[in-house]
This record gives C-alpha cells, structure tokens and sequence, in this order.
C-alpha cells in the first residue's frame, strides 16, 4: 500500500542532492512530483529518472525560488496538472559563506531570500489552497545550523534560525487543517556539504573526520532524510505539527 497515492508535492531544490531524494522516495510512494529548481538539465533528468521507474506523475518548473512568480507558477502548475496541492517541502538551500564583517551584502542577501523569504513565499501561495481544501503537509528543510554554529557561517545559521520560528507560527495558525514541521539535518553528502568544507585547506579529509567523530560513524545519504520527510508527510505522522526532526546521525551531541 503505497502512502503518497495521488498526493501532490512540490519539492523545491530537487534538482540536486536532498530535495531530489525526498522528490524520487515520494514518487515511489504514489505522489504527483514537482521539481523545481533553476538548472533545467538536471531537472529535465530528475523527472526523467522518477518517470522512467514508472512512479507516479512528475512535472519539472524551471525558476529561481527568490522570484515570487517562481512559486506561483510551481502552485500554479500543481492545480492545473493534478487539481490538488497536498503536500510542500521547500528545499533550496544557499550556504553563503563568510564572517559577519567579510560577507557582501548581496551574499548575505541572498542567503536570506533563498532560505528564508522563499520559504515564506511558497508557504503564503500555497496555504489558502491548503486551507480550501481541508488538509496539506509543509516540511522544510532546516538544518542542525538552527541550533548550533558553524565558523564563518553567519548568514545560514541566521536563516536557518528564522526558518525554523516561521514554521512553528505557521503550525499555530494553521491547524488543524495544515501540519507544519522541519527536518533539520546534519552533515548529508550533497554537493552543498563539500561547497561548505572549501574553506578548509583539505576539505575531503575534514568530511571524513566529520563521519568518523559522528556516533553513527558515516555522514548522512539523501535518502536517510528522505525517510524521515515520508514519515512526517504520511497519515502516520496525523497528530505531529510544529515540531522539529534533528536527523543527524548524532552531530548535535558533539
Ligand atoms: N547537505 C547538507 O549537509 C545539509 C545539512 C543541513 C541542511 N541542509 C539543507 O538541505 C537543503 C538542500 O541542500 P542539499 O544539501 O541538497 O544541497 P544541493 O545538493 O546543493 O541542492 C541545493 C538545491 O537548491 C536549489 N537552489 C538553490 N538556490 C536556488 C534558487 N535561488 N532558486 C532555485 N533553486 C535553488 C538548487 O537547484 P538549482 O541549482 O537547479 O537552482 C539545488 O536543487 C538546503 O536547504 C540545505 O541548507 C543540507
């Protein structure tokens, strides 16, 4: 028995490394997928892959994610193709390295349009159908930089911060119909993770001590918070809103 069957999600960031996981164990689980993101090659190949296991439907829009238009027309092709928008999980993710005295304002800028304002704009276009139709599902994609700090990490450990208290308000003012939820994942290997580590003179050791110093002994896969995003998107998760999923293979311990 599938849990998605003929659930709509838009997944933004799905044209790479965990919104693309969430995007493909979706689609295996019966939903109508759109991708989203702005290189149209990978998306045209993530849809491609999703339809040639023959799961479900898959519709790839093509935009920035910082351009309101963008998430009206990710809404607005969700209702036309499939009539229904069930479930968002917004994905995108800008690191925007840099000291608070070093970062430009448009790194900074940035950051904050794409972690945190394009959150709120998908969120805002999609409620009302939400609310309309009696039920929807909202996962973002936070990070274990909500809670803890990263050097020269200012910018996304701002964003991530606000992020998370925007999606508790959202789960106060839109139940019961809406469940708003984040999953706030730990060190995952996208290619986000080794833009991250540049800064360091050996970025591919500093990786593989990060997995060596985790309890779980290996950093995580996009589909280990796949997993957790199906659980929270699923009937199984009925009564769960307003929390936050640490998935993180322990890192918030060290
Ligand atoms: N990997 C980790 O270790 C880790 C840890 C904690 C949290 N996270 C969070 O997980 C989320 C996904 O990151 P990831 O690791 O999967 O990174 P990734 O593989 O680099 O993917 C980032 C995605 O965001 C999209 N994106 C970025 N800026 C965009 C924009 N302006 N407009 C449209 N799409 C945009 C990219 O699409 P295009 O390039 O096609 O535009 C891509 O699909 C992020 O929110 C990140 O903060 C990651």
């Amino acid at each position: 028995m599938k849990k998605l069957n003929n659930k709509t999600a838009i997944i933004t960031g799905s044209t790479s490394g965990i919104g693309e996981g969430i995007a493909k164990r979706f689609a295996k689980e019966g939903a109508n997928i759109i991708i989203s993101g702005r290189n149209q090659e990978a998306g045209e190949r993530v849809c491609r892959e999703i339809l040639a296991e023959g799961n479900g439907s898959c519709y790839f829009v093509q935009g920035d994610i910082t351009d309101f238009d963008t998430n009206q027309l990710l809404v607005s092709t969700a209702l036309e193709q499939f009539g229904s928008l069930d479930i968002i999980v917004p994905s995108a993710g800008e690191l925007g390295i840099g000291a608070a005295a070093d970062i430009t304002k448009e790194t900074w800028d940035l950051t904050i349009a794409t972690n945190l304002s394009a959150v709120f704009y998908l969120c805002n276009l999609s409620l009302p159908h939400m609310r309309e139709q009696g039920s929807g599902t909202i996962i973002v994609i936070s990070s274990i930089a909500a809670y803890k700090f990263f050097p020269n990490h200012p910018a996304y450990c701002a964003s991530k911060a606000g992020v998370n208290a925007f999606v508790r308000q959202l789960a106060l003012d839109y139940g019961p119909q809406v469940r708003a939820n984040l999953i706030c994942p730990g060190q995952v290997d996208t290619p986000l993770l080794h833009n991250s580590v540049k800064a360091f003179d050996n970025p591919e050791e500093i990786i593989q001590q990060t997995a060596d110093r985790l309890p779980m002994k290996r950093i995580g896969l996009p589909d280990d918070i796949a997993g957790a995003a199906l659980f929270i998107a699923s009937d199984e998760a009925a009564w769960i809103t307003g929390s936050s999923f640490v998935v993180d293979g322990g890192s918030l311990l060290l």
